[in-house]
Order: structure tokens, then C-alpha cells, then sequence
């Protein structure tokens, strides 16, 4: 069987940024807490004027392919993953890859170009189909680019407006990978939800509470199809489990419902209940909601045992240091809980070539899917090249105004004219429209 994963990333953020404690917070009369102690996040990443979903990720892409000197001649499929396309029909993937042909002197002109979507899941989707691609050889040796990109903007207002967001990371999906091979065995849970959808509309119509329930009951249901799939997890075979980042505070309610299940049956669940009883069970309780309450009890008294408060820092926190300074970027953000993993394995001299990490990934509408992934030789060298993070501390600085502003030039139905916030230097920008209505680009 071939060996098929993750060769190459690379991230774009968007290039403005906005404080939530210290200045969103205060200008719409919220405590600051509420996102340093509640929402987990102390900024977000916003796109600057002439920045959208293609520069943000044609800028990743041409930098991956710069980096790791990938020859265009050697990309067979380009998968774009977006929920935040402005063209109902022609792929983000072709105004992507007409970007990269400007600058790149080759044309893509024998690949398959798509653009997926299924919310924030569509990244992973992406990354299933290169998959499947590579496994029946149809690629006839040549690798696939996947690129996530979003602006993840709520309508001013809405309480989604604390969990926004942009940018973009892109992929190299090849045999014999060099930072981590994809698991042939996977779970899923799937059903027709309203959580969270934009019928024909730029902004989310969104149930942000019954959004986080969704999202729990999924992933719960997905751990349980894919060790129904492969074989009972073991916890401590995983050094990371990045889950997907709306916002890092769900990341704390997702990571103990994700202790509880692999610990289920093991030496940990009989040590934990030395320290804080049984795990409620269903006929203890005279109704589903006095059982629930009776659970939502238990995980409190779980999270703060020192058995789950160790694995949390060790397997769960480095997932989320890049989004708590990032924010929401929708497809991208289980891609950049992965990379905030491995950097931090990196900075840390961790040895990680054969061990594991589990991946959950979410999409509202809605879906959730569970594999695992095998760091690969020469990972070390790949990741230290993902400069997220001095991008993100190179970005521009929002004042309250200047975000009201910066979110109207974003918004399709608003015609607002703005000066660039940053100065654009070897990347491309939106240039204006065509005489098709199309968005056009270039690199400057
Ligand atoms: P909200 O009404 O803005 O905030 O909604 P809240 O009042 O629920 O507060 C948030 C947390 O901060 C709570 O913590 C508060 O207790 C705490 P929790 O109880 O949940 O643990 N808090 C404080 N803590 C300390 N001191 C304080 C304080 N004040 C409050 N002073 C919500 C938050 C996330 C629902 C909203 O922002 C929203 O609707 N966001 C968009 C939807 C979303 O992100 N859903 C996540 C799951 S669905 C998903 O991940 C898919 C998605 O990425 C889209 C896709 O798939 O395409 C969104």
C-alpha cells in the first residue's frame, strides 16, 4: 500500500489585525474576559483592502511551491476550500491558479481544478479526495495542492462577530510524505443540520449555542464510527489532537468529551473514579435532562483532576496557540491546529517520526470526520519553514473605526472605498473587476 500524506504547508494570514479583549470588547460594551477566559482568543486576523480568499490563498500556495521548489509541472490536481467563494460556478481553484500562473512562467493547464465546499470540513474533504487520487494511481506520480481559504465575517452584530477571521493554508498532498501520512481507516457522522448555513447570502445565518452542541454530539458519534471502523483508541498513542478552532473555548469543551470517550473501559477511567466517583450512567437519573445535568457535573469534576489537566497541556494546548491569535479561518482552521502542533514539537525538540496524531475535523450543516496521521522522517526541517508566526506579529493593528470600515469594504452589499491599511510587497492583490463581472489579480 502506498504511503500518502501531508509534504509541504505553508500559511497565509490575513495581514490586519484586530484585539479582541482590548479593543472589540470595550467598544461593543463586553467584559474582556468573555474572550480571554471564555472564547479562548486574543485576536483575530482580517484581510487587508486588496486582500480576499484567492490572494490570501495563492499567496500560500506560491509560497509553498517557492519553499519547497515544487515544479508546476509536477501538480496534477488543484482542490480549493472555501465557504466563502463570491462565484457561484467558476472555482475559486481557477482564479487561484491563474494567479500562480502570472508569476510562475508555467501554465496548469492538464490538472484537475475544483473548489469543494461542506463548511468548515471541506479542507479535510480536499485532502480525502488527493488521497483517494494518489492510492488508485490516476496521478501517475504527480502530487495535489490543497488550499483552504477563507474570511470567516459574521454580520455586524451577531454574536458569531467575536469568532471571526482570515486566511489561508495550502498543501502539498504526496506519496511518501515528509511530515505526516494519512490513515487509510476514518470516521465520520453526518446529518442534515441548520447550525449554520448562508443560503445565498454573504454572512452566516447562524444558532451559535446549538452550533457547540452540534459540533460535541458529531465528534462524539465520529470517535465511536471510527473505532468501530479500525479498533478501541489507546490515549496515550496520540502526541496531539488537533480539533477543528471555531474558537479555542471549544476546543476545552470537545477535548474532555474526547479524554472521556478514549479513556472509556481503561486503568485511567479506574483512577479517575478513585478521585471523583463513577461516570453517571443513564438509569441512575429519572430523565434525559437530569442525566444530562448529572454528566455536564461530571466533566467539571474532570476537567480539573491533575490526570486530565496534564494531558490537556501536553496534547490539546499546543493545537490552539496559533488560532488563539488567528481567530476563525473556517476551512483552514483544523489545518492550523495541526501546524500549531508540530511547530510547537519543533521549538520543542520533540521526537516525533512514527508517532501519532488524532485529527477531528468539523463542518456545520453538518459533519464531523475522526482519522489519524503519522509524523514522517524529515518533518523537523519542513515545519521550521511555516512562518505563521511572525506574520502574525507583523500584522497591522486595528482601531474600533478602522475595523467598521475594513468589515464594510469586505461586505458585498456595502460600496466602500478605503486606502490600504499595509503596504503590498511580492504577493498578489485584488486589482478589480473584469469585463465579466470577474474579480481580477496581480502580483506585486
Ligand atoms: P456569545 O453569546 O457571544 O458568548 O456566544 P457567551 O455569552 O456564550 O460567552 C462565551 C463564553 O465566554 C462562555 O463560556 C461564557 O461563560 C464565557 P462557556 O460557558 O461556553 O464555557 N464568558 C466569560 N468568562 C469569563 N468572564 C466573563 C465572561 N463572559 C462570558 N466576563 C458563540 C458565543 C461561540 C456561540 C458565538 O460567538 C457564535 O455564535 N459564534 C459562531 C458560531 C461558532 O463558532 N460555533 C462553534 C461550533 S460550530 C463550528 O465550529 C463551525 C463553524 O466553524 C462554521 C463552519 O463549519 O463552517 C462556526
Amino acid at each position: 500500500m502506498k504511503s500518502v500524506g501531508i509534504d509541504g504547508i505553508s500559511i497565509w494570514s490575513g495581514k490586519l489585525s484586530l484585539d479582541l479583549p482590548n479593543v472589540f470588547a470595550p467598544s461593543v460594551g463586553e467584559e474582556p474576559e468573555k474572550y480571554t477566559k471564555g472564547l479562548g482568543l486574543y485576536t483575530c486576523s482580517f484581510p487587508d483592502v486588496r486582500e480576499d480568499i484567492v490572494t490570501m490563498g495563492a499567496n500560500a500556495a506560491y509560497k509553498l511551491m517557492i519553499k519547497e521548489g515544487i515544479d508546476p509541472r509536477d501538480i496534477g490536481r488543484i482542490d480549493v476550500a472555501t465557504e466563502s467563494s463570491f462565484d457561484a460556478s467558476k472555482p475559486i481553484s481557477t482564479y487561484i491558479s491563474g494567479c500562480l500562473e502570472q508569476v510562475l512562467g508555467e501554465e496548469f493547464r492538464n490538472v484537475n481544478n475544483g473548489e469543494r465546499k461542506f463548511a468548515c470540513i471541506a479542507g479535510t474533504q480536499c485532502i480525502d479526495d488527493a488521497h483517494n487520487w494518489i492510492l488508485s494511481g490516476r496521478n501517475e506520480g504527480k502530487s495535489a495542492l490543497v488550499i483552504a481559504t477563507d474570511t470567516a465575517l459574521y454580520e455586524r452584530g451577531n454574536p458569531g462577530e467575536a469568532t471571526q477571521g482570515a486566511g489561508a493554508v495550502a498543501m502539498l498532498i504526496a506519496e511518501d510524505p515528509s511530515i505526516v501520512e494519512l490513515s487509510l481507516k476514518q470516521g465520520y457522522s453526518s446529518v442534515d443540520e441548520t447550525d449554520f448555513l448562508k443560503p445565498n447570502q454573504q454572512f452566516p445565518s447562524v444558532d451559535g449555542k446549538r452550533s457547540v452542541q452540534v459540533y460535541l454530539s458529531l465528534m462524539k458519534e465520529a470517535l465511536t464510527n471510527f473505532e468501530e471502523r479500525s479498533e478501541k483508541m489507546d490515549i496515550a498513542e496520540f502526541e496531539f489532537v488537533p480539533f477543528h478552532v471555531p474558537f479555542p473555548g471549544m476546543v476545552r469543551k470537545v477535548a474532555s468529551l474526547g479524554y472521556r470517550h478514549m479513556t472509556r473501559g481503561t486503568s485511567i477511567e479506574e483512577e479517575l473514579e478513585k478521585i471523583i466517583g463513577p461516570k453517571p450512567e443513564m438509569e441512575e437519573f429519572s430523565g434525559h435532562e437530569e442525566y444530562m445535568e448529572g454528566i455536564r457535573k461530571y466533566m467539571k469534576l474532570l476537567d480539573k483532576t491533575e490526570l486530565y489537566q496534564k494531558w490537556y497541556k501536553r496534547v490539546i494546548e499546543p493545537t490552539i496557540e496559533i488560532s488563539e491569535r488567528a481567530g476563525n479561518w473556517y476551512t483552514g482552521s483544523v489545518h492550523l491546529a495541526r501546524a500549531s502542533s508540530l511547530i510547537y514539537a519543533a521549538k520543542e525538540k520533540l521526537n516525533l517520526v512514527g508517532k501519532k496524531i488524532l485529527v477531528g475535523s468539523y463542518g456545520s450543516g453538518a459533519q464531523a470526520e475522526i482519522h489519524t496521521e503519522t509524523v514522517k522522517e524529515g518533518w523537523e526541517g519542513k515545519v521550521k519553514k511555516i512562518d505563521i508566526y511572525e506574520q502574525l506579529d507583523s500584522r497591522r493593528p486595528l482601531s474600533f473605526e478602522e475595523y467598521e470600515q475594513i468589515h464594510d469594504v469586505h461586505n458585498y452589499s456595502k460600496d466602500t472605498l478605503l486606502t490600504d491599511l499595509t503596504e503590498y510587497k511580492n504577493e498578489f492583490v485584488f486589482k478589480g473587476y473584469g469585463k465579466m463581472g470577474e474579480r481580477t489579480y496581480e502580483f506585486v
